[in-house]
C-alpha cells in the first residue's frame, strides 16, 4: 500500500486551481481580475511560466503593492493595474499579447483580508467585469469566481452572479457551481465557466 499522504481537501478556492492547472499550458496569457494580496497572480505566472503573460488588476494601491512584492519575492512578474475592473477590457488591453486574449480570468470576491474590509467587490461593477471577461476569453478558456457570501452585501452579490451564470447561453458556455452542502458560516463558492469553440 503507498505510504504517500493525502493532502486534498474540499475548497472552492482549491477547486480553481485544480481547473486551471489542468486548463492551462507555458506561453498562455491570464488575468487576475481582484488581485488582493497576490497569491492567485502568483499562482497564474507559475502556470504561464516566462513566456506566458499574467495581467493583475485591483481597486486598491494597497493590493498592488502586496501583489508585487508578493510575486517579487517568488522571482515571478506580472502586469499590475490599478483600477476596477468594470473597465477591464481598456485596462487589459496594452498589455494582451498581438492578436490574443485570455486563457483564463480569476475573480475573488469581497474584501482584502487583512485590509479594509469597507472595500469590497459589489454588485453592479462585477457584474459590468464577468460580462467583460466573456468577451475577453479564448474558446476553452475558463473563468472562475470564487464567491463570498458572508459579509455585508455580499449575499446580494452572490446570488446575482450564480443567476447571472445560470442565464449564461448553453451553446456558448459551461458552466458549473462547486458549492459545500453542509458547511455553517457561509463558506466560498465557486462558478466556473469555459467558453466553447464556435461550431464549425
Ligand atoms: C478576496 S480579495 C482577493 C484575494 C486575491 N485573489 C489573493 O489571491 O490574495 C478581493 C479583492 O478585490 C478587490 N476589489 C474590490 N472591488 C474591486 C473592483 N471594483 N475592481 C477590482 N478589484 C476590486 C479588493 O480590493 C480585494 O483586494
Amino acid at each position: 500500500m503507498s505510504s504517500a499522504k493525502r493532502t486534498l481537501l474540499l475548497r472552492a478556492t482549491g477547486f480553481a486551481h485544480q481547473l486551471l492547472e489542468q486548463n492551462l499550458r507555458p506561453g498562455d496569457t491570464a488575468i487576475d481580475a481582484t488581485c488582493g494580496n497576490g497569491h492567485d497572480t502568483a499562482f497564474l505566472c507559475r502556470l504561464v511560466g516566462r513566456e506566458g503573460t499574467v495581467i493583475a488588476v485591483d481597486v486598491q494601491d494597497e493590493a498592488i503593492t502586496a501583489t508585487q512584492s508578493n510575486i517579487e519575492r517568488q522571482g515571478l512578474s506580472s502586469h499590475l493595474i490599478q483600477g476596477c475592473h468594470s473597465d477591464l477590457p481598456s485596462l487589459v488591453s496594452p498589455f494582451l499579447p498581438e492578436g490574443k486574449s485570455a486563457h483564463a480570468i480569476m475573480f475573488n470576491l469581497g474584501y482584502l483580508p487583512r485590509g479594509d474590509k469597507s472595500i469590497i467587490t459589489k454588485t453592479e461593477t462585477t457584474l459590468r467585469a464577468l460580462d467583460h471577461s466573456l468577451t475577453l476569453l479564448e474558446p476553452f478558456g475558463i473563468l472562475t469566481i470564487a464567491v463570498y457570501t458572508g459579509h455585508g452585501g455580499g449575499a446580494a452579490e452572490g446570488s446575482a452572479v450564480d443567476i447571472w451564470s445560470q442565464h449564461l447561453p448553453q451553446d456558448d458556455f459551461s458552466v458549473i457551481s462547486y458549492r459545500f452542502e453542509n458547511q455553517r458560516n457561509s463558506p466560498p463558492h465557486l462558478i466556473a465557466v469555459q467558453k466553447k469553440p464556435a461550431s464549425s
